[in-house]
C-alpha cells in the first residue's frame, strides 16, 4: 500500500516525520531504523531527537543503520554521512557504539564491509526505512540502472550525483563512488518512508510515483513496495497528476 502524506512546508513535513519514527521507536523500543542523510532529513533528525529526548522515550535498545557514504571521506569530513549522525543524532541521543552501524568509507576492504552490512540486515531486517530521494531518482547510491534486487554495493556515481553532491561541501570535493544499501532490502523493510521537499524535486517526485517502474529511475520502486508512505511538501508534490 502507497500513501502519500503531504504538508505545507518543510518544517510541518519534518514535525510529521519525526512524529511517525518516535511514535514507531515508542511501539518497538528494539527497531531496526535506516536512514539517510542530507538535506531533506535533517531538520527531521534534529526534532526527532527532541521529541525521543522530552518524551523519554527508550532508545536504548534502538539499532540504526546508515544508508550510504561517500567511498574515500573520512568521517571528519562535514560532508560525510558519519559526520551527519554523529551530530545529528548519535551524539545528542548518547547511543552506544553497539547500537549503530555505518559503512566505513575509508576501510581498503570495502568488500567485508558489503558483506558485514548484508549480513548484519538479512539477520535483523529493515523495521523502519527512511530514504529520500535524488535528482537523478536514486535512493541512498543506488544509481540509474541498479537492479531492483541489488544489495549492499558500492556504486561509480553518475555526473548529476558527484554535481548536487557539492552542496553538502564547503570546498570542491572528488566524489566518485558511493557505498550503500541496495534496492533488495529496501523492498523488504518492513515500512518504507520516501521524504522530499520544494520544488525541484517536483520533477523526480513525479516521476516516481507516477511514471514506468524501472531501474533507469530507482526510485520508481516505491511503486511496488508494500507498505510505503511518501511524506512531502506541497512544493513537491506541485506536479503529480498533471501528466
Ligand atoms: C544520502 C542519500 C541520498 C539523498 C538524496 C537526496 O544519504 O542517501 O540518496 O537522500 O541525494 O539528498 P537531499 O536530501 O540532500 O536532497
Amino acid at each position: 500500500m502507497l500513501s502519500h502524506l503531504q504538508f505545507p512546508d518543510h518544517e510541518m513535513m519534518s514535525a510529521n516525520t519525526a512524529d511517525i519514527i518516535a511514535d514507531t521507536i515508542k511501539a518497538d523500543p528494539s527497531l531496526v531504523l535506516c536512514m539517510a542523510s542530507g538535506h531533506t532529513p535533517a531538520r527531521t533528525c534534529e526534532l526527532l531527537v527532541e521529541k525521543i529526548l522530552n518524551q523519554g522515550i527508550d532508545h536504548s535498545r534502538l539499532s540504526f543503520i546508515g544508508l550510504d557514504e561517500w567511498v574515500g571521506l573520512p568521517g571528519n569530513n562535514e560532508g560525510s554521512c558519519r559526520y551527519f549522525f554523529e551530530h545529528k543524532i548519535f551524539s545528542p541521543l548518547q547511543m552506544d557504539p553497539s547500537q549503530y552501524h555505518l559503512f566505513d568509507a575509508l576501510s581498503n576492504d570495502l568488500e567485508t564491509e558489503l558483506r558485514k552490512m548484508d549480513q548484519l540486515i538479512l539477520k535483523k531486517g529493515i523495521d523502519l526505512m527512511v530514504v529520500g530521494i535524488g535528482m537523478n531518482g536514486h535512493i541512498g547510491f543506488n544509481e540509474p540502472g541498479t537492479p531492483f534486487t541489488s544489495l549492499c554495493h558500492v556504486a561509480d556515481l553518475d555526473e548529476i550525483t558527484t554535481s548536487v553532491g557539492q552542496k553538502y561541501f564547503k570546498e570542491v570535493t572528488t566524489l566518485s563512488r558511493g557505498i550503500t544499501v541496495g534496492l533488495g532490502h529496501l523492498m523488504n523493510a518492513r515500512h518504507l518512508i520516501l521524504i522530499a521537499n520544494g520544488a525541484r524535486k517536483a520533477g523526480v517526485v513525479q516521476r516516481a510515483l507516477e511514471g514506468p517502474v524501472d531501474p533507469s529511475f530507482p526510485a520508481s520502486i516505491v511503486q511496488r513496495h508494500e507498505n510505503v508512505t511518501i511524506i512531502t511538501d506541497f512544493e513537491a508534490a506541485s506536479l503529480l497528476g498533471k501528466s
